[in-house]
């Protein structure tokens, strides 16, 4: 290689670092993932369509089950859920956590075992609960007072006890943007230990026969990169669980403390690091519940984003490119109905051009959706080739989580496919939304 090739070498090794590891750069200029080269899905599968990458999904379920082998894992299924999704996680020895009547059903009809999944939810309705009871979930997060009784009411007479967990807010903030911190009692998610609310709630839960209390939970929000948070988490569960023992001579054996890892969207960010999650719990943990004279309970955790989402490619169709006063706006054929994230949290994807190569020199642009809203941004101020005209191409890594999960159908534009790939082969696994699928449930 000379120079130029190593340098070149190298810068593409640095971008494509927030890409699925099989991706690997084509001398046409396209990009392949998981051998599929994205123009040709782009022309088999029509544009906006997402790209899942099993090895990508599978290897990240291998990281966590060799990081965490004592633990119960369990893949969040609302970072993105269909059924082959819950197969290859199931497949891979992970349980699910679903917050959903509707999300239970899918993971249930792709053969996930009821034992090993949780169901959470800051308001259940009494569908989620009664399907939760019918399946036989493994666990039921209870989340207000409320619902304690509720839950209680719903098992039958001749039932078994149903087991729950409690969900803690431990008054601790964690998270990328405000939007995605849960673990404070202000938010809508958790019973707070400050107020003495969780307390309330176990008291309850221990009150009621129908239901066993096996565990504590806490989620502290999402797209979290330090271990710290969860340290300090910890330290607050077990101080809790201590307190259960104290009052009730009571041990809880189970402590879930959720989701929230965090993962690059651009080469510059960095992930939260599973090892040190794992080597900083399973040591806090010990020695915690060694000081307070408790056995330590079983960890289970609840991964999203850091399973999922990179493992997924967003291709986009260039649609119109405007030079305006404030700058050059690309337009492409989806926006906030596939990925509302950059609206809700200000986030920036990165897209590149895919299909083509170009030799212009670059231009900072920004990159729009096509729907009826101002806000409908997806990158502002990226930069990419000075000739990206119509017609083009453009591809965003990172996209496997909460984007085709809190898709919508803005303006009818129908929700994009999900094509799975892997071995250079190409498979759907759910279908575009059709102008038929819409209009189907206009009834009037
Ligand atoms: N467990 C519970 C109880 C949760 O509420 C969540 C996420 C998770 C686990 C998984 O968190 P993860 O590992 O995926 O961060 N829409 C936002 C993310 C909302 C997450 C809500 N709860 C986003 O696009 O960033």
């Amino acid at each position: 290689m000379t120079t130029v090739d190593v340098a070149l070498h190298a810068s593409h090794a640095d971008e494509l670092s927030v890409w699925p590891a099989s991706t690997v750069p084509l001398p046409c200029g396209d990009l392949a993932v998981g051998g599929v080269p994205l123009a040709e899905a782009a022309g088999a599968f029509g544009t906006p369509v997402y790209l899942l990458d099993e090895a990508e999904v599978r290897d990240r379920c291998r990281t966590y089950a060799h990081a965490f082998p004592h633990a119960d894992i369990h893949y969040a299924a609302k970072a993105f859920l269909c059924r082959t999704m819950a197969r290859w996680v199931a497949e891979e020895g992970l349980g699910l956590d679903v917050c959903s009547a509707g999300e239970l059903e899918v993971a249930v009809a792709a053969g996930v075992p009821p034992e090993r999944i949780i169901l959470h939810g800051n308001a259940k309705s009494p569908e989620d609960l009664n399907a939760a009871l019918r399946a036989g979930v493994g666990r039921v997060t209870v989340d207000s007072l409320s619902e304690v009784t509720r839950l209680a009411a719903a098992v039958g007479i001749h039932d078994e006890p149903v087991k729950v967990l409690v969900r803690v807010a431990p008054g601790v903030s964690a998270g990328a943007h405000e939007k995605m911190r849960t673990g404070t009692g202000t938010r809508k998610s958790g019973l707070s230990v400050t107020d003495g609310s969780a307390q309330h709630a176990i008291a309850r839960v221990l009150a009621q026969p129908e239901l066993e209390l096996t565990g504590l939970h806490c989620h502290l929000g999402s797209q979290i990169t330090s271990v710290k948070p969860y340290l300090t988490a910890v330290r607050r569960m077990i101080g809790l669980m201590s307190h259960i023992h104290r009052s009730y001579g009571y041990t809880t054996r189970e402590l879930d403390l959720g989701g929230g890892h965090g993962i690059p969207y651009r080469p510059e960010e960095t992930a939260l690091d599973i090892t040190a999650l794992a080597r900083t719990l399973r040591t806090e943990m010990s020695e915690g519940c060694a000081a307070v004279g408790l056995p330590v309970p079983r960890l289970l955790i609840e991964p999203g984003r850091a399973v999922v989402g990179p493992a997924g490619v967003v291709v986009h169709r260039v649609l119109s490119v405007k030079h305006t006063e404030a700058g050059t706006l690309v337009a492409v054929d989806g926006g906030t109905s596939d990925n509302p994230r950059p609206a809700l949290y200000g986030v920036r994807c990165t897209p590149r051009l895919a299909g083509r190569l170009s030799l212009a020199g670059p231009a900072r642009v920004t990159m729009v959706g096509r729907h009826c809203e101002a806000g409908d941004i997806l990158a502002t101020d990226v930069q990419l080739p000075g000739d990206i005209r119509p017609g083009d191409l453009l591809a965003v890594p990172a996209a496997g989580a909460y984007h085709l999960s809190m898709t919508s159908a803005d303006n009818l534009v129908g929700r994009p496919p999900v094509v799975a790939v892997a071995d250079g082969k190409a498979r759907l696994l759910v279908r575009r939304e059709t102008l038929d699928d819409l209009s189907i449930r206009d009834v009037g």
